[in-house]
């Protein structure tokens, strides 16, 4: 028997589920954009350097074309078309529209997902590489500018619109934590797959 180079998948996507015969090859990135036709999801370098293929996966930021659509099988995968609430704006889509947090436009898809996740993990107690005090009982510093600077910089953005981007991630996160703070809560640290607070304690 030949061996295979296709292979049939099923990928969950911004809510449903989709059977897809895809060559091993084929990177999520492309079975995303070409299979399934979600163009919102940009194609920039190709290689893993510029965020603008960025979705989440399981809540968590990854670049679509540096993963194969075979080993995205049984994840949640969230693409910029799922970031809304049907035709209510996410509060990071609405922060950057008011803010102009784009000019061109093409990294803005993969800056929005990437916001998402920051946020969440900045209110889950995800230190940065900014964070200067990383103990797991240190209170989580604010989303400040270089916070957000550092967690975004995985996403370029050839336009220079870095000024409004972080304007725009500031905004959202304020507005996503309203009531809620920055705090190290549980649910928080859940729905970016980390155990809870206390766990966390115990196995720093
Ligand atoms: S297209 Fe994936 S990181 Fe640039
Ligand atoms: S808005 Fe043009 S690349 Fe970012």
């Amino acid at each position: 028997m030949p061996p295979t180079t296709r292979s049939d998948i099923s990928l969950r996507v911004n809510g449903e589920t989709h059977a897809l015969t895809v060559d091993n090859r084929t990177t999520l990135l492309d079975a995303l954009r070409e299979n399934l036709g979600l163009t919102g999801t940009k194609k920039g370098c190709d290689q893993g350097q510029c965020g603008a293929c960025t979705v989440l996966a399981d809540g968590r930021r990854a670049v679509s074309c540096l993963q194969l659509a075979v080993a995205a099988e049984g994840a949640d995968i969230t693409t910029v078309e799922g970031i809304s609430d049907g035709e209510d704006l996410h509060p990071v889509q609405e922060a950057f529209l008011e803010l102009d947090g784009y000019q061109c436009g093409y990294c803005t898809s993969g800056q929005i997902c990437s916001a998402v996740a920051v946020i969440r993990e900045h209110a889950a107690g995800w230190p940065s590489a900014a964070t200067g005090d990383v103990r797991p009982d240190a209170e989580p510093p604010p989303l400040d500018a270089a916070e957000i600077r550092e967690r975004m910089s995985g996403n370029l953005c050839r336009c220079g619109a870095y000024p409004a981007i972080v304007r725009a991630v500031g905004r959202a996160a304020e507005q996503t934590n309203a009531g809620q703070g920055a705090e190290r809560t549980n649910a928080g640290r859940a729905a970016v797959g980390l155990g809870t607070a206390e766990e966390s304690k115990v196995t720093a």
